[in-house]
């Protein structure tokens, strides 16, 4: 793991192989007159035609003092910097670090135009993010890259803020990695016995409790949906529960955060075609990912919230006992299913995690899932879908993810929940049926799941922005951890709702 630290020496004397510095858009020649030096001498000439346009990146070699390589990156607007603008340019930085083989870095952090927690926070989280590569079943080292050993974080003033957000950085970007991590793990390696014991070592590392049901358990709570789906599967299911209950927990009902388990789906026997589609479905466990994710950041982060985090894991396969359309479930809560699609799975297994919510009196639930692919199709792959039931408190609770979503830079956007979306979930013979038409897929699969909660409920599609084909910015090919921050900041929000 990148050593992280936050330092207030004069740049002229960061012993680094590369000096990156973050500048807002016309702003570069004042910096470079600001600094002086070496450094600055050597940035004023190489500057000239630099105007500081987002991720614009210029090189430099200061012929004497302790920076080996300086880089200029483009912020572009300089009086209000945002977040996910500075992500970026630590993400571009990377890049630089990787092309100059540079294993000691250095980051400034942006001297106005936002404050420095925020600033420290988000340089660390772009450049930790970006750095990130999945190498586990890579049997030759890339002898080419070369890696950041040493992150040093330059704040030349607010020293303890900029700490306290390269901490919070540090720990949100590795609790996503481990999202990343799980949803790369090949699916042989995640089956739901081998990743509940995966998080009962999380749970040991991180100070928040683990309780792993067996199949046995899940059938003496009658959760006909898992064990409909797990039918056709060798491997039991199991059902995941992760307790954070720190003794200064300001709430008695918990925050309940649901994540879709689906360590592989092939769509059963509405079976998938493989390419494009099935072909990446290792990654349909990405909700629960960015639960277990979220658990540990908030346990790390010791936030003051009593938080539960509940998921329920199968596989979804075409075995000689596979569940077939027209099999009638009987799920968790009483309701019957008509399965008129196998690869309908997502809501069958999550519909009896958030009826079993109930029990615990929560104060909120949200779930995670990468629940259809009409929500790629509706938004792409930076953007998720929220939905919530509409209550009394669905604006404050839409605007609180909204919030978190401009904070985290992981984006959701509002699909309606309108009664007459439930109509095209009409069954002929059961209570309702596990698919609608062709229309709206995102909201029928959110209705569906709304007939079993009955407190107050976000429900986030996020089939597209969890698993990426293309890299993008601090984000890799491959699983993205999306949610993970999400989630933190939502419940750091939820835990001091006046701080911030
Ligand atoms: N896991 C898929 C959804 C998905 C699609 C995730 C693409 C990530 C990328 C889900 O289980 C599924 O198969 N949904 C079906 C539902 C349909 C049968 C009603 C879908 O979206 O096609
Ligand atoms: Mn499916
Ligand atoms: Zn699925």
């Amino acid at each position: 793991m990148m050593k992280v630290s936050v330092t207030t020496l004069s740049l002229q004397d960061l012993d680094v192989d590369l000096l990156i510095i973050p500048v807002g858009q016309s702003l570069a020649r004042a910096r470079a007159a600001q600094i002086g030096g070496p450094i600055g001498e050597a940035l004023s000439t190489a500057l000239i035609d630099f105007e500081g346009k987002p991720n614009e990146t210029l090189i430099c070699y200061p012929p004497t003092g302790r920076a080996r390589r300086v880089a200029v990156i483009g912020l572009g607007d300089a009086g209000n910097i945002q977040r996910e603008v500075l992500r970026k340019a630590a993400a571009a930085g990377y890049r630089v670090a990787m092309k100059t083989k540079a294993t000691t870095v250095a980051l400034c952090l942006p001297d106005a135009g936002i404050d420095s927690e925020a600033a420290g926070q988000s340089l660390v989280e772009g450049y930790m993010l970006a750095a990130y590569e999945f190498e586990r079943y890579k049997t030759q080292p890339d002898d080419q890259k070369s890696k950041t050993e040493r992150l040093v974080l330059h704040a030349s003033r607010d020293e303890k803020s900029a700490r306290r957000g390269a901490e919070r950085g540090r720990v949100e970007s590795e609790a996503t990695i481990t999202a990343r991590d799980l949803v790369n793990l090949s699916p042989h390696e995640k089956t739901p016995v081998m990743l509940g014991k995966m998080v009962e070592r999380f749970g040991r590392k991180h100070g928040y409790e683990v309780s792993v049901w067996d199949k046995g358990d899940i059938e003496k709570e009658k959760m006909g949906g898992l064990l409909g789906v797990n039918r056709g599967s060798v491997e039991p299911p199991a059902l995941i529960e992760m307790t954070w209950k720190p003794t200064k927990a300001g709430n008695t009902k918990p925050v309940v955060l649901v994540g879709k388990g689906i360590v592989f789906d092939t769509g059963g026997l509405s079976l998938k075609p493989t390419k494009d589609s099935m072909d990446h479905m290792k990654a349909d466990m990405a909700g629960a990912a960015a639960v277990i994710g979220a658990m540990e950041a908030i346990a790390r982060l010791d936030v003051p919230l009593y938080v539960i985090g509940l998921i329920p894991v199968t596989d979804n396969r075409p075995g000689q006992n596979a569940y077939v359309p027209g099999d009638v479930l009987q799920m968790h809560s009483g309701m019957t299913v008509e399965v008129l699609n196998t690869d309908a799975e997502g809501r069958l297994i999550l519909a009896d995690a958030l009826s079993y919510a109930k029990l615990y009196r929560p104060e909120i639930v949200i779930d995670l899932a990468t629940l259809t692919g009409a929500q790629v199709v509706a938004l792409g792959s930076q953007v998720a879908a929220v939905m919530t039931r509409e209550d009394s408190g669905a604006r404050e609770r839409l605007d609180a993810i909204l919030k978190a979503a401009a904070i985290s830079g992981d984006l959701v956007h509002p699909m309606p929940m309108h009664a007459h979306y439930a109509e095209a979930l009409k069954s002929d013979v059961a209570d309702i049926k596990n698919i609608g038409n062709r229309e709206a897929g995102s909201i029928t699969a959110a209705k569906f799941l709304e007939y079993f909660v009955d407190y107050p409920w976000v429900h986030i599609d996020m089939a597209g922005p969890s698993f990426l084909k293309k890299s993008s910015a601090y984000r890799p090919v491959g699983g993205t951890g999306y949610g993970v921050r999400l989630l933190t900041e939502f419940i750091r929000d939820y835990a001091y709702p006046k701080k911030r």
